[in-house]
C-alpha cells in the first residue's frame, strides 16, 4: 500500500505534490535563470492571500505588485509585506489600470 503511493506520487507531475505557491516561483526562476530576480517587477495576478508572492520572495524576487478581485484576500496579502501595490480589481476583458510597466492605483 505505502510503496503503490511513494511510486505514484514519484510519477506525479510536481504541482501535485508540492504547493502550488512553490511550484510557480521555481517555475519562473527556471525561465529567468541566470538573471538578476531583482530587476523584474512581477504582477501577481488573482495574488490571493500572496502564497505565491511568499515563494518568489523567498528566491529573490522583491519587486511585486498584486492584484485581486477580493479586498479580503488581499487585506492578507497587505499583512506579508510582500507587495508594493495591492489592486483590488476583476481580471477579465476590461483593461486593468495597468500601462507601460506603471501601476496607476492607489
Ligand atoms: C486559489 S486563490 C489564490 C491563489 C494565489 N495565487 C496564492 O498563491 O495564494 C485564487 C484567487 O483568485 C482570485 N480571482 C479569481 N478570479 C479572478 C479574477 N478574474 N480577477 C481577479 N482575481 C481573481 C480570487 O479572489 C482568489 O483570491
Amino acid at each position: 500500500m505505502t510503496t503503490g503511493l511513494r511510486h505514484t506520487t514519484r510519477s506525479m507531475p510536481s504541482w501535485t505534490t508540492k504547493p502550488l505557491g512553490r511550484c510557480c516561483a521555481e517555475t519562473l526562476a527556471e525561465k529567468l535563470a541566470g538573471t538578476d530576480r531583482r530587476k523584474f517587477r512581477i504582477l501577481d495576478v488573482a495574488a490571493g492571500t500572496g502564497l505565491a508572492g511568499e515563494e518568489l520572495q523567498k528566491i529573490g524576487f522583491t519587486n511585486m505588485d498584486a492584484v485581486d478581485c477580493s479586498q479580503k484576500m488581499l487585506d492578507e496579502a497587505k499583512a506579508k509585506n510582500i507587495y508594493g501595490r495591492l489592486i483590488c480589481d476583476f481580471v477579465g476583458p476590461d483593461q486593468l489600470d495597468i500601462q507601460n510597466g506603471m501601476i496607476r492605483y492607489g
